[in-house]
């Protein structure tokens, strides 16, 4: 059965992924819906009763939820023409003074689970289909005050390089999207709202142009999404320039 499944379907970016896809992808057979909020989940698949949904509400930080996940993956046989690991948080603050194992749990899931993920699923994925990483405009130099949550997505981007090399001769694409602020519930969970913060007077990313642009870049077999000039000049400057003098805190 062709699949789509996108990992932090209950809100924001990963929500956006959903209804893009159920609009221009009529193919898809059946979406894994994962996040670890089930009401949300559930309320997103109902009011989109015309596309099969199987939902997943697992902490995708927590080794035996990637284990469910694997399990799923041998039980349904799924035919994956997209994966969205979209799944992911970030915190503000000086990195000695944010709790270390909400730090530990940003790796857990913006990386560790990222991997595990794309590597259960690619053999599960045919010439054609391909898999969005979602990394962040933080990936392109380190971010003091947002420091683990920028070496994150410095990871993921450089994964998904990495990845899209690897699985060329399968056919499969892999595209990081590098998005610029979002108005999502990334803020809340961040706790940037009401603090001062760089972040606050960044230029917003409209979230679903983000999401529709990104896959139709993947589609098209591109390996890195930016939106809007700015964070693409941002992009290009980062790669000329040393860290020191790119290097922001927020
Ligand atoms: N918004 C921005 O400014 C921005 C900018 C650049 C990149 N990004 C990236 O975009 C992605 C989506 O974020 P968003 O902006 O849409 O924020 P969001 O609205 O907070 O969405 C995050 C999603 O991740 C899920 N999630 C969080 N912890 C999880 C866990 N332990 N296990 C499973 N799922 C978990 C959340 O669902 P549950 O709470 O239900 O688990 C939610 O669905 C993230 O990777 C983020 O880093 C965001």
């Amino acid at each position: 059965m062709k699949t789509a499944i996108i990992t932090g379907a209950s809100s924001g970016l990963g929500m956006e992924y959903f209804k893009v896809l159920t609009e221009i992808c009529p193919e898809i057979e059946e979406f894994w819906l994962i996040a670890r909020r089930e009401d949300k989940l559930t309320a997103l698949a109902s009011a989109n009763p015309k596309v099969k949904s199987f939902v997943l509400p697992v902490d995708l930080t927590e080794k035996e939820s990637l284990l469910t996940y694997e399990k799923y993956l041998a039980e349904k046989k799924p035919e994956v023409t997209i994966l969205i690991n979209n799944a992911g948080f970030g915190k503000l603050g000086d990195v000695m003074e944010l709790p270390v194992f909400e730090q530990r749990d940003m790796v857990m899931l913006n990386c560790a689970a990222l991997t595990a993920i794309s590597l259960m699923t690619a053999p599960y994925m045919e010439k054609g289909s391909c898999i969005i990483q979602v990394s962040s405009i933080a990936a392109f130099s380190p971010t003091p005050r947002m420091s683990v949550y920028s070496a994150t997505k410095a990871y993921v981007l450089a994964f998904a390089k990495a990845l899209r090399r690897e699985l060329r001769k399968s056919g499969v694409n892999v595209l990081a999207v590098c998005p610029g602020p979002m108005e999502t519930e990334f803020t809340a969970v961040a706790e940037i709202d009401g603090k001062p913060s760089l972040f606050s007077v960044l230029p917003r990313c409209d979230v679903r142009q983000v999401a529709l642009k990104s896959i139709m870049k993947a589609r098209k077999g591109r390996g890195v999404y930016t939106n809007r000039l700015i964070y693409k000049v941002y992009r290009v400057l980062t790669k000329l320039l040393p860290d020191s003098i790119t290097m922001r805190r927020l």
